[in-house]
């Protein structure tokens, strides 16, 4: 635990010395669960945006991109569900007036279960050696079983409770399961209450005529009120797909852990239109196409997993989280849902507009069926970002941090460094960077020795360093030093291109899907 909060700080830390993320208004002592991308950030931003949108626009001729407003007309909000049931369970501790949610203590003490089980297998594995099976022990150990049960009791109590808004039986089971305040230890809580997430703002000059308005909880209404829209004007056929990506806001009681639960944060979703009664399939399909994706970027199978969801919200049939092991633990990074008809036909209720669509093959309207995918842009950032900072003792006793961001992610894609800032070879390392800007974004560096140069790129995430030296001015040559191995070679000034872009290229990268 210990370990891996030390890990944590060392996440914080290096993304605001790097400048990938700032606390929002820092000299105001900042906004909580707020916060600013900097100069690197926003680049390591962008890029996973757009690995994204190439995945889901570009290589699929049946799914188009939209931009819809944040602000939204107001009736859209009743018609979702949010304004009544976009709720948490909050409880207090009347000890020491922190608030916390409800549902995330309960699921915290099942992680501390989890914990034990990982005890339990190491320990095993300790003890079993090379013909340790960890699949057959988790399935026949009676400890381990018994964790297993003990979760699954709890979750599936307190999922059933949250579904009957039975606010009590969830402190009940605070209560019996003898859950403290993480900070204090008091187990003094009051009821359970929900408490709405939306912000409310106002649109309009006077106090009288003004109308009260919500800040978008989620990009996907956009997309259902569009729907229609799109479908005519593109003349889609369903199955059929709109994607978005783009700001959400919610006023989150619980805000921490850094960029992973935000007041103000950014989505990439998917709304997948499909027949009724195909949903089951698309669903499953879905699942798969979107963790083949996260696999794509290389940061280890071990790391993702499945979480079939016990408490459905309010649209949902099914629904699965796909989590990430953060360095707090497994914690959802993206939603896949079957959302069923629910949004367009509470829209179609509430506007009086048919949100039909007309099926030729089979003559007939119907109201299509939805299959989403919701991930947010800020927690991939800091599952990739978490991932790749590491830090690596070396040969000669010495330890290097080295931000092993997939290459095709990172903000820069390789540096330029003339060797010495004399002799003509600045000029030579700046006609690199002049010609290889126009397809990638590359740094320019010519300040401190090489190797702490090199030192500051690892750390930085960039792929590459081309060292232009004195044989660059003889033979037109550079050394290319790569980030992850360290190794250099040798290469021709006019090579540069086709090495980096191997190397960084989408579709490089998303091939492997
Ligand atoms: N349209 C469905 C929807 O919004 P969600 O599970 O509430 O579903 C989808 O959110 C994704 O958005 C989550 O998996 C998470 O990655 C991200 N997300 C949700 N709340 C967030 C917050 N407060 N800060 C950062 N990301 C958040």
């Amino acid at each position: 635990m210990a370990k891996q909060e030390d890990q944590f700080k060392k996440v914080l830390s290096h993304a605001k010395e790097y400048g990938y993320v700032f606390q929002s208004s820092e000299i105001y002592d900042g906004l909580s669960a707020v916060y600013d991308y900097a100069q690197n950030g926003v680049e390591l931003k962008k890029n996973i945006r757009e690995y994204w949108w190439k995945a889901m626009v570009q290589m699929h001729e049946n799914i188009v991109g939209i931009d819809a407003s944040i602000l939204m007309h107001p009736t859209t909000w009743k018609a979702s569900g949010h304004v009544d049931a976009f709720n948490d369970p909050l409880i207090d501790n009347k000890d020491s007036k922190k608030r916390y949610r409800a549902d995330v203590l309960i699921e915290d003490y099942c992680a501390k279960i989890e914990g034990k089980i990982d005890k339990e297998v190491k320990k095993a594995e300790k003890r079993f050696g090379d013909t340790f099976n960890k699949e057959e022990f988790v399935a026949t150990n009676g400890r381990v079983l018994g964790y297993f049960e003990k979760i699954n009791s709890i979750l599936s109590r307190m999922g059933a409770s949250l579904e009957k808004e039975d606010l009590a039986d969830v402190k009940a089971l605070i209560e019996e399961l003898e859950i403290s305040d993480p900070l204090t230890g008091s187990k003094n809580w009051t009821e359970v209450k929900q408490f709405n997430l939306m912000f409310g703002t106002k649109l309009g000059a006077s106090a009288e005529t003004a109308m009260d308005l919500y800040l978008r909880p989620e990009t996907a209404q956009g997309i259902f009120v569009n729907f229609l829209n799109v479908q005519k004007t593109g003349r889609m056929k369903i199955p059929f797909g709109i994607a978005q990506t783009g700001k959400a806001f919610r006023n989150e009681i619980v805000a921490r852990q850094f960029i992973f639960r935000m007041r103000e944060f950014e989505q990439m979703e998917m709304q997948f239109f499909v027949k009724p009664g195909t949903q089951k399939e698309w669903y499953t399909a879905w699942k798969e196409t979107r963790m083949k994706w996260h696999l794509s970027l290389g940061m280890g199978a071990e790391n993702y997993r499945f979480h079939d969801h016990d408490k459905l919200a309010h649209y949902a049939d099914a629904a699965a989280d796909i989590e990430f092991k953060f360095p707090f633990g497994f914690k959802e990074l993206e939603g896949i849902h079957s959302r069923t008809d629910f949004d367009l036909k509470a829209h179609e209720e509430f506007s009086g507009k048919k949100l039909q669509y007309f099926d030729h093959e089979e003559n007939k309207s119907y109201t299509p069926y939805v299959v989403e995918t919701s991930i947010g842009l800020d927690r991939m950032f800091l599952a990739v970002f978490s991932n790749a900072l590491q830090e690596e003792e070396l040969e000669n006793g010495t330890t290097r941090t080295v931000l092993r961001l997939p290459s095709v992610l990172a903000p820069f894609k390789a540096a330029v460094l003339p060797l010495v800032k004399k002799d003509g070879l600045p000029e030579v390392a700046r006609e690199i960077l002049n010609d290889l800007k126009w397809d990638f974004n590359v740094f320019y560096d010519e300040k401190d020795a090489v190797g702490k140069r090199y030192r500051r790129q690892d750390a930085n995430g960039t792929p590459f360093c081309i060292t232009v030296d004195h044989q660059t001015l003889e033979d037109k040559t550079v050394t290319i030093r790569h980030r992850d191995t360290m190794e250099q070679s040798r290469v021709s000034i006019s090579d540069l291109k086709t090495i980096i872009d191997q190397e960084v290229n989408a579709k490089t990268w998303l091939q492997k899907i």
